[in-house]
């Protein structure tokens, strides 16, 4: 884009910009010679801005409320075109493969993903100015698992944080405001707002953002090491020197150099298709959906529980029906007298919203101006104390990934989550509303050893399917 204004301004100085004449300058021979040269230049770079219609497939999402969503075999689905018919596709390679040779040779229609199991549809959750396509979650996939960034002496990806075999998260903090704990990028699709304080709004604002932010790290710092942050200086022109990126964001987007707004599409077009669903929760719901019960029980679990499940369950022992009233008193306990469900509700177990549960607060009051969590991000004329201290609710959809727990990744295990919340919650000033159990005292659960179990239990069940392999990369580069 800047070339193209630099050049179109060098047409316009040589046009334009001769010596001050009052009605111009004297034609000379040479002239329209000139005139005609910096036109083309100009209509070369024009076209040049356009971006190219190169052929590229959508991506569609189906879920499981569509009709079409049983028909469908697996998460990655390529339709070929009608106009060509049936076709035998390179047979007995891996699916990215078939992807790959199908979008550079055939005319797609669509590649469909099926949406794992309990999962709602992500398409209302995707801006417009950005719907998916091959090409750019190509290109997304690609840039997540490079080491394209820099801290230091060291060279690292987003999948350096957020590690595909945990989740996409990690179990380490990075400092920012103070520490924060890697969120999991699975599902990340249906945030409302992104990071755990709602700081930015789509998933591609989080990109640019932390691009724009280019804070320099200081390579003299012998703890630069460990100060990754969510910052990315410089990552435009270390892109824009790579031929790789050069090629295929001229194929996609009609530039060169890979701007601030593609690179945020491209990566948020891959995140969008981290989904993780298929929990034994899910399919025990549609078991009881299937038998028509109002209320989900032990013997919707009891049918779904074989050996691989118990394993994951971490109970390989045990017999299936003692193990399906555990899952049932976790849940009753979980949408009753545990008040859980006040919070972590929907199929996303979240309300999206933000509270203060006494995570990292202290009995000292916040100064002014230097208040924590989502308080600082609300725009003025909409604060509210309540939001003092108060971080995200996190899905609770695979937690036995995505250990440590909590904004500040102060707890290790689901049992220390239920301690906390059993008889340890914080007291602080702006404690949400469930957790209060009067005015400067926060609640008491007084779980039994066997609650408390099957509620861990519970929230074990809630851990959804390995996300389909074609959308992994088994490292980085
Ligand atoms: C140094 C570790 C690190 C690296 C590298 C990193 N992240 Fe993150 N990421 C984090 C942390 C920590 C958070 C939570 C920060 C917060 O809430 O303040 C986060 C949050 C996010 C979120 C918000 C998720 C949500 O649920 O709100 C997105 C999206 C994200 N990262 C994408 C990326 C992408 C894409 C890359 C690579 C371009 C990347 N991250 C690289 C550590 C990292
Ligand atoms: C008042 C709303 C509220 C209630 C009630 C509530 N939670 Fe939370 N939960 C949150 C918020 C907000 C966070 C993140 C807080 C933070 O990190 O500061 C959270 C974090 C968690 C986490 C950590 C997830 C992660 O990825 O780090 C787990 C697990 C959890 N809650 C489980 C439960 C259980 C189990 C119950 C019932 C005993 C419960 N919650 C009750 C709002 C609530």
């Amino acid at each position: 884009m800047r070339h193209g204004i630099l050049v179109l301004l060098a047409g316009v100085c040589l046009s334009g910009c001769q010596p001050a004449e009052r009605f111009g300058p004297v034609p000379t021979a040479k002239e329209p010679a000139k005139k005609e040269r910096s036109h083309d230049e100009l209509k070369k770079h024009w076209v040049f801005l356009q971006p190219k219609e190169a052929p590229d497939v959508p991506i569609v999402f189906v879920p499981n409320a569509a009709p079409e969503w049983k028909n469908l075999t697996r998460f990655w689905n390529l339709e070929p075109s009608p106009a060509l018919g049936a076709r035998t596709v390179h047979l007995g390679q891996a699916p990215l493969a078939v992807a790959v040779g199908l979008a550079a040779t055939l005319p797609l229609d669509t590649i469909k993903i099926k949406v794992p199991l309990g999962l709602p549809d992500p398409t209302p959750h995707i801006p417009p100015g950005n719907p998916p396509t091959f090409a750019k979650w190509r290109l997304g996939k690609r840039l997540f698992y490079d080491r394209i960034f820099q801290s230091g002496p060291d060279r690292f990806s987003c999948a350096t944080c957020h590690q595909p075999e945990h989740g996409f998260a990690e179990e380490w903090a990075v400092t920012l405001q103070g520490q924060r704990n890697t969120l999991s990028l699975l599902n990340v699709v249906y945030n409302r707002q992104q990071f755990w304080d709602g700081r930015v709004g789509s998933l591609e604002e989080v990109l640019a953002r932390s691009l724009e932010d280019e804070l320099p790290v200081d390579a003299s710092d012998s703890t630069a090491k460990r100060q990754r942050t969510h910052r990315w200086g410089g990552l435009v022109k270390t892109l824009a020197g790579d031929s790789y990126y050069q090629f295929h964001f001229k194929e996609q987007f009609g530039i060169f150099v890979p701007t601030q707004d593609a690179i945020a599409k491209v990566l948020a077009t891959y995140m969008r298709t981290l989904l993780s669903g298929g929990s034994l929760y899910d399919y025990a719901e549609q078991e009881r959906q299937a038998r028509g019960a109002a209320e989900l029980s032990a013997p919707h679990f009891s049918r779904m529980l074989d050996a691989a499940t118990q394993k994951a369950l971490g109970v390989p022992k045990e017999k299936s029906e003692v193990i399906a009233d555990r899952l049932e008193r976790g849940l009753r306990l979980f949408h009753g007298s545990a008040r859980c469900a006040l919070c972590h509700k929907g199929p996303l177990f979240t309300d999206q919203d933000y509270h203060n549960i006494g995570i990292g607060e202290s009995e000292e009051m916040p100064v002014a101006g230097e208040e924590k969590g989502r308080f600082a991000f609300v725009p003025i004329g909409m604060k509210q104390t309540r939001l003092i201290g108060a971080f995200r609710t996190p899905t609770l959809r695979n937690l036995p990934r995505t250990y440590p727990y909590f904004h500040d990744g102060s707890r290790r295990s689901l049992k220390d989550v239920v301690n906390y919340y059993d008889h340890a919650v914080f007291p602080s000033a702006f404690l949400a509303q469930p957790l209060r159990a009067g005015a400067h005292q926060s609640i008491e659960l007084n779980l039994s050893d066997r609650d408390k179990e099957a509620l861990a239990l519970f929230l074990r069940a809630l851990d959804g399917e390995p996300v389909d392999p074609i959308v992994l990369e088994k490292r980085e580069k």
